[in-house]
């Protein structure tokens, strides 16, 4: 029997990775005495974005750093005199998004890799899977002359509607953080940086830039700040990018309690911070709070910060720890080591590990009568838009720029399958014609409007359903930067969809045939109305480029699908604890959102409050099923606590099982939700009746809660029951450990206060 370690001990030992080495730091102090305050203020403020008309930062010289990526989303300026090179900064987080193109030139492309979305990848679970593929996307940064890359992003879904969920990881902070953390490390073991973002309590898109998000310490600290905060002290990414939004009342950007006393005082956070691109307002308050660098960079903040310090607002001593920072960074770039880049990274090999992760993260939601993997099965009818257009990741800043993406139809061909051509003709002139009809997007960034669900073919349905073994229904969604969703026809089915939803299932069913659906979307959508009628449901996300091929892979049964929910899917929008404030009021033009809701997110309200969601938190099938068997949980605590689960495959077919650690605290002076999770892990390919032991190591920080009154960290004495399970809701082995004294596990100062009363939701 194997047994293996999962260590979930949340050390506050800084991981340095960042670039506090002495020779770099004499260099550095060396290049700040030599600098004048001028090439400081332009070091600070970045060089500029390539829109027509904008701005730039200094007189673009031939060749110099902005030129060399094409499509990157910035630079910092270069000092030729002192040998102090650029960085290039570019997008993430489903890969790298830089142009394809360069000059027009047609010989040549940089494609990079599209790769599943960030809540696909925390679907996983697994964080050796997400550090290699951070590893591959970190390869095409280095590779492509890129060295910074604006990811990974780790805002938490509040609600299901914020736009950029597909970018973000999960409800749950400690999915999120772990998540970002084997990103980073991934990412960084390639010799460049991330920058993670949007730091924090960005959650929503609706006046991104101005919103005021009134929150509490304790959200802040459990929740928001959380996931930062693992991904910060466990695997020491070299910048954060500070987010748009106010928290209580102050622009994060320029807030020296976020910056400064949690970033740096609390954290030891030892690399640069950059703002959110044109976040912000004020210069020099920025300075001040510890954003270092102001992105992209527009000419006139040089200016202010200049006089700011020739009038004395501005400290020389700020500027110079602001460039200092900068400069230790730099000097750790492949740009300050004159890394020769290829611009050929390896895209085929990243081709696999992009299948290969997106299957891991596919959620098997429902598989009545085992129809699935696919028997006895030859010809498919495939219906729905996206079976022929597979949406492939999300819009705006985080669309990467493909060489090419694989459609359902494609895949399940290549696999055997044979699809109806008739029906593939009438998907593909009907888009081809509605796309024509539709309004162009509002800028280059914004989302393309999506083409509404081709309305049932009733006919050929009733042909198919007769002549085909089985029909599969895609329903697609896409979304992005700018905008959030609407629960009208995007977190609901549009009536098209439900209509196909139920032609396609009263004339399969009638003639003894089976229907599965696949969801090709990049956050959580209604499934409560519709889904006793598909006999199947699979949860493919938006896959990245490879798209069909896994969702093929699964369905075929060459992969056992063993990803699971890492946020909630509600009954109804209205279950969600924040959808009363969200997007914040005034609903239409919003400049505040309160977090009424507190430390009630996801799962932790859904359990405490006892709402029945559609899918819980945690939740998904496999081709196979696990016992849980033999825990071991001591019976008082001591730091740190193991605690041992043995999981079985007791099923048929090879598999794995994503095993969940939830926490049940004492309700003393501070409550708590119902569960907390406090440790996760997924199992090797157990073969059938193959066990495994995972021992779990909880310590002190994992058992605690933050007293907002006494700005600690606190675990509060008396009976914490341990609830090992399948998903938040299935629970199969319970023990229960004492702490006789209350812990104060740690002190830190106060932060971030909220200028108003919150009324919190309370149990
Ligand atoms: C986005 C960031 C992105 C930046 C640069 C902003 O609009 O919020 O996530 O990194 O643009 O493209």
């Amino acid at each position: 029997m194997k047994k293996i370690f999962f260590l979930f001990c949340f050390l506050m030992l800084p991981v340095l990775l960042t670039a506090q080495t002495t020779d770099f730091k004499s260099l550095s102090d060396e290049w700040i005495s030599q600098l004048t305050l001028e090439e400081k203020a332009k070091l600070v403020v970045g060089m500029g974005m390539r829109f027509p008309g904008m701005p730039r930062n200094d007189a673009p010289v031939v060749g110099q750093v902005t030129d060399k990526v094409a499509g990157a989303a910035g630079s910092t300026f270069a000092v030729p005199h002192l040998s102090i090179p650029g960085m290039v900064v570019a997008d993430g987080p489903a890969g790298l998004r830089i142009s394809p193109v360069r000059n027009q030139d047609s010989t040549k492309f940089y494609y990079a890799t599209a790769f599943p979305i960030a809540t696909q990848l925390a679907s996983t679970w697994d964080t050796t899977l997400v550090k290699a593929a951070g590893k591959a996307i970190g390869t095409e940064v280095l590779e492509y002359g890129v060295d910074i890359i604006l990811m990974p992003a780790l805002n938490l879904h509040r609600n299901p509607l914020c736009g950029r969920n597909f970018e973000y990881y999960s409800e749950d902070p400690l999915v999120s953080g772990w998540m970002a953390a084997a990103m980073i490390k991934g990412l960084q073991s390639n010799g460049i940086g991330t920058s993670i973002k949007h730091f924090a309590a960005n959650n929503q898109e609706t006046n991104r830039n101005s919103i005021d998000t009134i929150v509490s310490e304790r959200a802040l600290r459990e929740l928001y700040l959380r996931s930062f905060e693992i991904a910060v002290t466990q695997a020491g990414p070299w910048t954060v990018m500070s987010s748009y939004n106010k928290i209580n009342g102050l622009y994060a950007s320029e807030s020296h309690d976020l910056l400064t006393k949690v970033l740096r005082d609390d954290w030891h956070f030892k690399g640069f911070v950059m703002t959110d691109w044109f976040g912000g307002k004020d210069p020099v308050a920025q300075m001040k709070a510890g954003n270092d660098l102001l992105m992209p960079g527009r000419p006139e903040q040089t200016s202010a910060i200049v006089k700011a310090v020739n009038d004395g607002t501005l400290p020389l001593e700020v500027l110079d720890t602001n460039v200092k920072r900068i400069l230790d960074v730099l000097l750790q770039t492949p740009a300050a080591k004159n890394y020769k880049y290829s611009d050929n990274p390896d895209l085929k090999a990243h081709a696999q590990i992009a299948r290969t992760t997106a299957a891991e993260g596919m959620v098997l939601l429902k598989n009545q009568d085992t129809v699935l993997p696919f028997k006895d099965v030859k010809n498919i009818a495939l219906f729905g838009n996206s079976s022929y257009e597979f949406v492939t990741g999300g819009t705006g800043s985080g669309d990467v720029n493909e060489a090419y993406s694989i459609p359902l139809e494609k895949a399940l061909g290549e696999a055997g399958y044979v699809l109806d051509d008739s029906l593939k003709k009438t998907y593909t002139i009907y888009m081809r014609e509605t796309k024509a009809k539709l309004p162009k997007p509002r800028n280059f960034f914004a989302p393309r409007p999506p083409v509404p669900q081709m309305p049932p073919p009733i006919e050929q349905i009733g042909k198919l359903s007769k002549s085909a073994d089985i029909a599969l229904i895609t329903i697609g969604r896409n979304s992005g930067e700018f905008a959030d969703r609407k629960p009208e026809n995007d977190f609901n089915l549009e009536d098209a969809e439900q209509q196909l939803i139920d032609a396609v299932s009263a004339a399969f069913h009638k003639t003894g045939r089976k229907v599965v659906v696949v969801l090709n979307i990049g956050g959580v959508i209604e499934t409560a109305s519709w889904r006793d009628k598909a006999d199947a449901i699979l949860l493919a996300w938006q896959p990245g480029q490879e798209g069909g091929y896994p969702v093929s892979d699964i369905l075929t049964g060459a992969v056992n699908p063993s990803g699971k929910l890492a946020s909630t899917f509600p009954v109804d929008y209205k279950d969600t604890p924040s959808a009363k404030n969200f997007p914040g009021s005034p609903p239409d033009k919003p400049d505040s959102v309160i977090y009424e809701e507190g430390i009630y997110v996801g799962y932790r309200y859904f359990t405490t409050f006892d709402v029945k969601p559609a899918f819980e938190f945690g939740f998904g099938l496999s081709y196979t099923r696990f016992t849980y068997s033999d825990p071991v949980i001591p019976e008082t605590y001591s730091d740190p606590l193991p605690v041992k689960i043995t999981i079985t495959n007791s099923g048929t077919t090879p598999g794995k099982e994503i095993v969940q650690l939830y926490l049940s605290a004492p309700d003393g002076k501070l409550e708590k939700p119902a569960v907390e999770l406090r440790a996760f892990a997924k199992t090797k390919l157990l073969q059938p009746g193959e066990s495994q032991v995972i021992t779990f190591i909880l310590c002190q920080r994992d058992i605690a809660s933050f007293d907002t009154q006494r700005t600690a960290w606190i675990a509060e004495k008396g009976k914490y029951r341990v609830k090992i399970g399948a998903s938040s809701l299935d629970i199969r082995q319970e023990g229960k450990f004492r702490l006789p004294k209350e812990l104060i596990v740690e002190e830190l100062t106060k932060s971030l206060s909220p200028r108003v009363a919150i009324y919190e939701l309370k149990k």
